[in-house]
């Protein structure tokens, strides 16, 4: 949807909201469209019925959605919103959720996204000190390497013909370095990688997505099993062997649960970052002359592009454990909550009228696209390095890189909880 028809949606439902108050309704949810196809304009239609609105998941379930900046601030670091279903959604815990519901993979996770507390604590250490600014430094080398390996095999594409970005660039560079950190060999990645792939399309039935997150549990649990047998210098190692160290108590289904939330957040929303600057970028032909010519650098480049076009646009799942005040609204007790960082980049609150328009020059990027608080973004400095890296060299390599097809052409990725394209048709030499 272009940024004119968004936001006049969003005005006429903004009007139809207030009809529906004066008569002293309370406005339906949102119905959330589970294949993505409008993640902005949803956003836009979720924020005008407040900056915290109830929406309708996939199988029916009322939700939370926030998309004010304020609030999700407030959210992010307020101690109050568990991670964990298994204690915190009511619902869940009286038996109510089955089964069927269509998200039912990111419930059945075991791992950081799905803990609280102490556990929380006790997981996010074992991680965290992998990917200071500091050791994400000493990856440089090898992240450029890498990215030199992939651009060099794009350029032996004849002028004229187009390739998949995504497919070639934006997907396997990511997953190359989070592979390479967990010492996963090269012809197991696919098999590694997919289970995460399929988590975040929200397309699929609940027994595609059941039996997804088991198939998946069950390839790392094997591969941890292999790793056990042949330990090396690497982060699955580091785990295994954080699990003999007194006071961890990593169990096997947690230190598995931590390597698929390592390989897929390691992977896909970075690919989305790559692959929505290069979209933005060859879309704005004006900026992109700016950056070519220094005008702008990459970093400004990247924190626009997480800001107007987050990489994880809506995530499941928060939990009120007791009755919250929050942007005008009370989440009741067990309540589920999504944070919309699509819409939280776009709150006019912060960025005025001009908040969905893609501007590198703009002096204020504010956005919580990695997060805030203590469930903040442990791979932020990783995502940037490997951000600058990806585009500085893709464009210095491919200074007249284009579009192959329109901007309206490119297909958006099958879900609403990530905000990237189906595939990036591009020319990297244009005749
Ligand atoms: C552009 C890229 C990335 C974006 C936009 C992003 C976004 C986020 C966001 C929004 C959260 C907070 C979730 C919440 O509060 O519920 C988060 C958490 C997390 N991210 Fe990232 N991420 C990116 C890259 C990475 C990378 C490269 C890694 C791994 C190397 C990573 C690992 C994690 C982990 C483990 C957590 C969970 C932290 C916790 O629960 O304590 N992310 N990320």
């Amino acid at each position: 949807m272009s940024t004119d028809s968004a936001a006049s949606a969003a005005r006429a439902e903004s009007a139809a909201v207030d009809r529906t108050a004066r008569r002293g309704a309370r406005p339906d949810p949102v119905v959330i469209d589970p294949t993505g196809a409008d993640i902005h304009g949803e956003a836009a239609r979720i924020r005008a019925r407040g900056p915290v609105a109830r929406i309708e998941l996939p199988g029916g379930v009322t939700a939370w959605s926030i998309t004010g900046y304020d609030e999700a601030r407030q959210a992010l670091s307020d101690s109050r919103f568990s991670k964990d279903p298994r204690k915190h959604w009511t619902a869940f815990v009286r038996g109510e959720i089955g089964m069927d519901f269509p998200l039912i993979g990111w419930i059945l996770m075991e791992n950081l996204t799905t803990m609280h507390g102490a556990d929380h604590s006790r997981l996010r250490r074992l991680t965290a000190g992998a990917f200071t600014p500091r050791r994400v430094e000493k990856m440089r080398e090898s992240i450029e390497k890498v990215t030199a390996e992939l651009l060099d095999d794009i350029d032996t594409t004849p002028p004229g013909q187009a390739i998949d970005l995504k497919a070639r660039f934006a997907h396997p560079l990511p997953s190359a370095v989070i592979c390479d950190l967990f010492g996963i060999p090269v012809e197991r990645r696919a098999e590694m990688l997919h289970g995460g792939e399929v988590n975040v399309n929200t397309t699929i039935t609940p027994e595609e997505s059941a039996a997804n997150v088991e198939k998946w549990h069950q390839t790392i649990l094997d591969f941890v099993d292999g790793k056990r047998r042949a330990m090396g210098d690497d982060l699955t190692s580091a785990l295994i062997a954080a699990q003999d160290e007194d006071g961890s108590k990593l169990t096997d289904n947690e230190l598995a649960g931590t390597i698929h939330l390592m390989l897929a957040t390691g992977t896909e929303p970075v690919m989305n970052l790559i692959a929505n600057a290069v979209c933005a970028l060859l879309a704005h032909p004006e900026q992109r002359r700016l950056v070519q010519s220094g005008g702008v650098s990459w970093q400004q480049v990247i924190e626009e592009t997480l800001r107007a076009e987050a990489p994880v646009a809506h995530l499941p799942f928060r939990f009120a454990v007791e009755d919250i005040e929050l942007g005008g609204v009370t989440i009741a007790e067990g309540d589920p909550v999504l944070i919309g960082f699509a819409g939280v980049g776009r709150d006019p609150a912060v960025h005025g009228d001009t908040a969905a328009e893609f501007d590198c020059t703009r002096p204020d990027t504010s956005h919580l696209s990695f997060g805030h608080g203590i469930y903040r973004c442990i791979g932020k400095p990783l995502a940037l390095l490997e951000a600058e890296i990806a585009l500085s060299s893709l464009f210095r390599r491919f200074p007249d890189l284009t579009l192959a097809v329109s901007r309206a052409e490119i297909k958006p990725q099958e879900t609403f909880i990530m905000n990237g394209v189906g595939s990036l048709p591009v020319l990297p030499k244009p005749r």
